[in-house]
């Protein structure tokens, strides 16, 4: 089975990136073929200055070996290494119905919060998916927010091979009956980890760079701090019964999460040690304060260990480049046979 994902280097990593993404790269890459990038061409959608660019592409590089894919197991590269995707890009473009891409949640929301709506922003999906099937994938371990983008690649593979491949039939598309053949473009599935679909930011929102409501995994510790400090509670005083999610839902529709603080608590503590803190939280007596602060031990418990490796990164750039130009050659190496057969099939010599 191969596995394939990335993260746009368009701001810093913050801890919904771990839970929703990353934390589940580290998982597969024991089980699987594991090919995972940083998506910096992705990431001009938004980031407009060169400097900026090139230093969020290396601090995805080492938040990813931070948290521990581990360049021996899985080809870590930046997307930009590879130009045939760009290619794939194109060719791609070319079968994908523009309705598709006009009932794109992510194109509408990220329209929504003010990114400007420009043609890149409109094609990301199809790029997206040329990632995706350049490298044969079968599996893509991505938040529940991409999981629309994952079914595009789907349906545009279907249609590619329809379109190109002699002797296709959708519903075989291995080509593992007689008669068929296979399709060039293998076609993909979205996997979401359930337990941590969505976590919530400090002020119960999605938890998003661009909602400026992130817990950041690399930040200052007195930063990350303020953040936690400021996570959005309501007015139960100290020794009441404070209240727990799903009693009510919010009328307003981008609140993920009723009380941020205690689905925090929830996601960062052992089984064990939340199971108290949950019973105290029900039961009143303490202040949100006390357990804004358990929260941020949580914090420095779960994420001290990769914080340290990337400071030590930090100081070894040749290294980081190293691994990152092995993982591009490994991964072109890939990509050209797959481009091979695409341009054979659509004619281009
Ligand atoms: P952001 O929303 O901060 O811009 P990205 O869109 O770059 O984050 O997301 C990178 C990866 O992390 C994606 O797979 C996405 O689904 C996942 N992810 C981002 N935010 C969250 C969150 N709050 N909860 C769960 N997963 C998330
Ligand atoms: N769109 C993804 C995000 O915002 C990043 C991404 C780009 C990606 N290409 C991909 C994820 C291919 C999985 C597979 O997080």
């Amino acid at each position: 089975m191969r596995t394939l994902s990335g993260v746009q280097s368009s701001g810093k990593l913050h801890i919904g990136n771990y839970y929703g993404a990353i934390r589940q790269f580290v998982q597969l890459q024991d089980v699987s073929e594991a090919y995972y990038f940083i998506a910096n061409l992705h990431a001009l959608t938004t980031v407009r200055d060169a400097k900026l660019a090139l230093e969020l592409t290396r601090e995805a590089a080492l938040a990813y070996l931070a948290l521990g894919v581990d360049p021996k197991k899985a080809v870590l590269f930046r997307q930009s290494d590879v130009r045939e995707v760009l290619e794939l890009n194109w060719i791609l473009g070319t079968v994908v119905p523009h309705s598709h891409l006009e009932r794109a949640h992510s194109y509408k929301d990220k329209v929504a919060r003010g990114i400007s709506p420009d043609f890149g922003l409109f094609a990301y999906p199809v790029l997206m998916a040329a990632d995706i099937l350049l490298y044969g994938t079968d599996t893509v371990p991505v938040g529940k927010d991409q999981i629309q983008h994952v079914e595009f690649a789907r349906d545009w593979a279907v249609k590619f091979n329809t379109e190109y491949v002699k002797g296709y039939d959708p519903a075989d598309p291995e080509g593992k009956e007689r008669g068929h053949t296979p399709g060039i473009l293998k076609l993909p599935s979205a996997l979401v980890q359930a337990s941590t679909q969505t976590v919530p930011g400090v002020d119960g929102r999605k938890m998003s760079k661009s909602y400026g409501n992130t817990i950041d995994l690399f930040g200052e510790e007195k930063d990350i701090k303020k953040r936690i400090m400021s996570i959005k509670t309501d007015s139960t005083p100290v020794e009441a019964p404070k209240p727990v999610p799903g009693a009510e839902r919010s009328a307003d529709a981008s609140i993920v999460s009723e009380v941020p603080l205690y689905d925090l608590l929830k996601l960062m503590l052992p089984e064990s040690e939340f199971a108290e803190v949950d019973a105290s939280w029900r039961a009143g007596g303490k202040g949100y304060g006390d357990y804004k602060k358990k929260l941020l031990e949580a914090y420095l418990t779960t994420f001290g260990p990769a914080r340290r490796r990337y400071a030590e990164l930090v100081s070894d750039p040749a290294e980081l480049e190293r691994i990152l130009q092995d993982g591009a050659n490994r991964a072109r190496q890939e990509a050209s046979v797959l481009m091979d057969k695409v341009r054979r099939a659509v004619g281009i010599p």
